[in-house]
Formats: C-alpha cells, sequence, structure tokens
C-alpha cells in the first residue's frame, strides 16, 4: 500500500479537511498532514497552533501524522518516501488551479502522483477563510470547524475573553 502526503496551509483545520482526511486514511497506509511553513497568505494561527489543533482533530485516525514542510512540495513527498499527494477538491472552481499545480509538481518529479478526493457536498462551500470570516463577522461556525478549532478561533479573533 502506498503512502500519501496531504498538504496545506491548515489555518484552521475544518470539517471539509477532515473529511478529505478520514477518506483518505482509510485508503493508504500513511497518510502525512504536511502543514506548510510559509503560506502566501498572513496565517491567523502560528504554524505550531496548526499542527496543534491536526493532532488533536486526527487523534482517532492511528495511520495519519502530522509534520510541517518548506519548500518545494514533490521534494518533500520523495525525501519522505511517499508516492502520491493528496488534494480535496470542493466544487469545479477550484480545478483549474489543482490541475495547474497537479502538472507542474509531475513536471517536477514524474514519480509522484496527485490524487483529487472529492469532499462530501454537505462541506462543498467549506472553506478555512470563509470560516474566519464568518465568526470574525459574527456569524456561527458551529458545523464547520470541530469546538476545539472554533474556541481557539474566537481567542484569536475575538481576543482571550471570547467565549
Ligand atoms: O491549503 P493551501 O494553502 O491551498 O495549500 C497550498 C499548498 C501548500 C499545497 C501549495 O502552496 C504548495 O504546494 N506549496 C509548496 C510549494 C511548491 O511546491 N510550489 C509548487 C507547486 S506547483
Amino acid at each position: 500500500m502506498a503512502k500519501a502526503v496531504y498538504p496545506g496551509s491548515f489555518d484552521p483545520i475544518t470539517y471539509g479537511h477532515l473529511d478529505v482526511i478520514e477518506r483518505a486514511a482509510a485508503v493508504f497506509e500513511e497518510v502525512n498532514m504536511a502543514v506548510v511553513v510559509n503560506p502566501n497568505k498572513n496565517p491567523l494561527f502560528s504554524l505550531a497552533e496548526r499542527v496543534e489543533l491536526l493532532h488533536a482533530c486526527t487523534s482517532h485516525l492511528t495511520n495519519v501524522t502530522i509534520t510541517q514542510f518548506e519548500g518545494l512540495l514533490v521534494k518533500y513527498v520523495e525525501d519522505r518516501g511517499a508516492q502520491v499527494i493528496i488534494k480535496g477538491l470542493r466544487a469545479i472552481s477550484d480545478f483549474e488551479y489543482e490541475f495547474q499545480m497537479a502538472l507542474m509538481n509531475r513536471k517536477q518529479n514524474p514519480n509522484i502522483e496527485t490524487l483529487f478526493m472529492m469532499t462530501s457536498s454537505k462541506y462543498s462551500y467549506l472553506s478555512s477563510s470563509l470560516a474566519k470570516e464568518v465568526l470574525r463577522l459574527g456569524g456561527c461556525v458551529r458545523d464547520l470547524v470541530p469546538p476545539l478549532v472554533e474556541e481557539r478561533m474566537r481567542r484569536a479573533i475575538m481576543g482571550a475573553d471570547a467565549r
């Protein structure tokens, strides 16, 4: 059975990410969630916080590991001895950019395959960015992120007194 890497910013992890990782963990020997060290975006959570939340939210999955990575993704995947990159697809709108990245990654290393997994349709509209925006604007994120993540988001966005 192959080993896979599921890369991302995970700022923070959502139920959409969890849905993908649970599907991937059922198929692969090991799935490594690799948190990118320097996402292009200005992250809400530090690298250590993002990693900690991933650990907490995936503790029920025995073949999921959490690490961080920096630099070229395919180099990281190869160094780790994995053969597959997992990407979650929510909607057609994700496809064009993901297609471009998959082909560029293949150009860099033809031995590594990108595999797209469809999220459950109930999470097809969900992204970390939208969840942060909704919470910032006073909306409800209960069905979007695990309770611990919601608590940390409230603290990060609204300050220590937030409930
Ligand atoms: O969760 P995100 O922010 O959509 O994840 C993006 C990520 C980390 C998958 C992407 O930025 C990435 O692959 N970064 C590593 C740098 C790299 O290899 N770039 C070339 C990709 S074609």
